[in-house]
């Protein structure tokens, strides 16, 4: 007979692949599958959801997952469990990415019960951030938990690495853009349908009319010129910009930078503040390799963040569950 405990932790690992959902994902693809079976659950890479052209390696499809793993993470530590992970546990299924189980221990000293409060209200924005600087100690508390997930942020605070993130980053821009397979791909991940529960919805973007000209230019996903919030991000270089690396550039290293990446995110709206992605300087491998360079880094980069601060923006959809989770009885 099943013990009531084992029906608890079944119930906190079933919340925990709910909550895994809401996790960031690129161009919100959510290339992620959960299999819980046997009290474990399984975070499967659902590669039939990689962006071919933007993402041929699986890195970003495999750092979104990795922030999928966090959020699981953080819910079964507030339903009063630990989380035992066990990271590409098996070389013949690269797809299984991770095997959580439940300890009897919670981790209390990552202050996850407060992250998973504040998970809903993580979101990527893209809106003109305000002129407040993000203060010193917030930055260092970030640095800190990155550093705790295996990973490094790096925080672009001297004026010739600010002038650099930005012409790397409108080099990159320019460089994606000019593939049409690159923005047929976007196009094809940007949507205005009501109905749909994945792809970046147009209401969350700015409208980009091809004047504004940003220093540190967001992606531009409106390719149809029909985005909504107020135009002009205008994303400078004085904006607070964190670079996220990884000591290595392997695939372990990915799921790491995503967990890192999600923590970080949490720990950014648990403090009041908006962050959003501009990647396209660590996709483009030139500008990648050049972007090591020019700002000293030993680690690999892997995200790059603006952060500040900036109203709400509509909520990015997420797939049914059904279409995602497969419990075994
Ligand atoms: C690996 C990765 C790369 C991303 N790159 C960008 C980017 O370059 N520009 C951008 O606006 N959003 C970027 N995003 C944010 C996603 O578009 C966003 O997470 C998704 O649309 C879901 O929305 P939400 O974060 O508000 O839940 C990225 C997210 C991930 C995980």
């Amino acid at each position: 007979m099943t013990s009531v405990l084992e029906l608890r932790r079944t119930a906190a690992l079933r919340r925990a692949a709910v909550r895994a959902t809401f996790a960031p994902s690129v161009h919100n693809t959510q290339p992620w599958r959960f299999v819980l079976r046997d009290g474990e659950l399984g975070v499967y890479a659902d590669r039939s959801r990689r962006l071919e052209v933007l993402d041929p390696t699986s890195r970003q499809l495999t750092i979104s997952c990795g922030s999928a793993l966090m959020n699981a993470r953080v819910s079964l530590a507030s339903s009063g469990f630990g989380a035992k992970v066990d990271r590409l546990p098996d070389s013949a299924h690269s797809d299984l990415l991770a095997r959580i189980t439940t300890t009897d221990q919670p981790d209390t000293s990552a202050g996850f019960a407060a992250l998973d409060s504040v998970l809903e209200l993580r979101q990527t924005n893209r809106r003109r951030f305000d002129d407040e600087q993000v203060p010193a100690e917030v930055l260092s508390a970030l640095e800190e938990t990155a550093a705790a997930e295996h990973s490094t942020l790096f925080v672009v605070s001297r004026e010739e690495h600010r002038v650099a993130v930005a012409r790397l980053t409108r080099t990159a821009d320019v460089l994606e853009n000019a593939d049409p397979a690159y923005r047929a791909e976007i196009r094809a991940w940007t949507t205005d349908d009501p109905g749909r529960r994945d792809g970046v919805r147009e209401l969350a973007v700015p409208y980009l009319d091809g004047l504004i000209q940003d220093e540190v230019p967001l992606r531009v996903f409106d390719i149809g010129g029909m985005g909504s919030p107020p135009p002009g991000p205008h994303s400078t270089r004085s904006q607070c910009l964190v670079v996220l690396g990884t000591e290595g550039d392997r695939p372990i290293d990915w799921l790491r930078a995503g967990e890192a990446l999600e923590r970080t995110l949490l720990e950014i709206t648990k403090r009041g503040f908006a962050a959003g992605p501009v990647t396209q300087a660590v996709e483009v491998p030139s500008t990648r390799i050049q972007l090591r360079a020019e700002l000293g880094l030993t680690m690999y980069p892997q995200m790059l963040l603006r952060i500040g601060r900036a109203p709400l923006s509509p909520a990015a959809r997420r797939r049914r569950l059904v279409d995602v989770l497969v419990e075994d009885a």
